[in-house]
């Protein structure tokens, strides 16, 4: 039976194979330090730790003699040494001393690549020599950028990634889901909404229009500038990978040149499946506009959150249900699914590209 025979509904579709052959997210950047550190990311126990010089390790977190945790172990200048029976790795991971014998066998940790950008740290999960690894890093120059500024947190989700996804990748729950918090209603839903192919995949948006700066709930630095005009937002984003969601959201004003140009806002979900039913939840806002405006960014910091804890709220009360009700049900499909049911194409392809076309009989 094929993946595609099997995706039926979301109960099917979290059960995919994870994608390994991707960069997620592993933290933030100032998580790590000279202290080995244990995380799960896609069912793999993994320790991280800086070199002296301060360059981020990761590797495999099992010793290679009796699976102890090296995330329990210690570090000797550069080295890992095994706590249990003092096994030392250098920063590739490979083996420099077995205590009780003169030879070295010619074996190594798996080694994970990672980069740092912004606050946070990448991942690739797939093989480290992977040739496609360099052009599958999805590159994010708003988290570095100095004309922007950034807010971020993390909080752990208890449901499979892929509800999450679908969270994002569907706007139209804003109107109930988000309804008291965010302040939403219907009228939302009367927005024009926009599905189209880009060449980083499906992007959904919504596109409201605003009477001035206030209406569109901008900050006051920049009101002087939009006062007087019509303003044209955007709400949305795209899957561009199966751990992260590109969310944009900029207003489109006119400038003092008469020409259109954008306040940019763009809004990151970065999502590591931890275990099948659980998983990290990064996310970033990074926006070019008030960046010197220290109370309007802990303001965003903190409604964003009101809005995330509501999709957690949703997302892990999904997987409970998914979990433990064994009723066979056909899932009904909306006109406001457009965008959720492109995204699990994509997901399929996705899982088609590293697994191929589904599991053996
Ligand atoms: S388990 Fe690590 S040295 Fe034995
Ligand atoms: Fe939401």
């Amino acid at each position: 039976m094929t993946y595609a025979d099997q995706i039926k509904t979301v109960k099917d579709y979290v059960r995919l194979p994870f994608l390994y052959d991707h960069w997620y997210v592993a933290g933030f950047k100032d998580e790590f330090d000279r202290t080995p550190k244990a995380r799960t990311l896609l069912e793999r126990s993994l320790v991280f730790y800086r070199s002296e010089a301060g360059e981020l390790l990761v590797f495999q977190n099992r010793c290679l003699h009796r699976s102890f945790p090296l995330s329990e172990s210690k570090l000797e200048g550069d080295e890992l040494v095994c706590r249990y029976h003092g096994i030392r790795y250098d920063t590739e991971g490979a083996v420099t001393r077995v205590p009780c014998q003169a030879h070295v066998p010619n074996r190594k940790l798996r080694k994970y690549p990672v980069k740092e950008v912004g606050p946070f740290v990448f991942i690739w999960m797939g093989e480290a020599d992977d040739p496609r690894k360099e052009e599958k890093f999805v590159k994010l120059p708003f988290l570095e950028d100095p004309s922007f500024r950034t807010v971020s947190d993390v909080v752990e989700l208890k449901s499979n990634y892929l509800l999450m996804q679908e969270n994002l990748n569907d706007l139209t729950h804003f109107s109930y889901l988000h309804r008291d918090s965010f302040g939403i209603d219907d009228s939302f839903l009367d927005n024009e909404r926009v599905i189209e192919k880009t060449p980083e995949g499906i992007h959904c948006k919504h596109i409201a229009y605003f009477d001035g700066p206030a209406a569109a709930q901008l900050p006051p630095d920049v009101h002087p500038m939009l006062e007087g005009q019509k303003l044209e937002k955007w709400d949305g984003g795209t899957a561009v990978s199966p751990g992260i969601f590109k969310g944009y959201a900029p207003v489109f004003y006119t400038d003092k040149d008469g020409k259109r140009a954008a306040l940019e806002s763009f809004v990151m979900h970065y999502l590591t499946p931890e275990t099948r039913s659980t998983s990290h939840y990064w996310w970033s806002i990074s926006n070019n506009y008030a960046i010197e405006n220290d109370e309007y960014y802990a303001a965003v910091k903190q409604f964003a959150n009101v809005g995330f804890e509501e999709d957690l709220w949703a997302c892990e009360n999904m997987q409970n249900l998914l979990d433990n009700d064994r009723i066979e049900f056909e899932e009904m499909v909306i006109a406001g699914d457009q965008a959720g049911m492109l995204f699990r194409k994509v997901m399929l392809d996705w899982v088609q590209t590293e697994h191929g076309a589904g599991p053996a009989d």
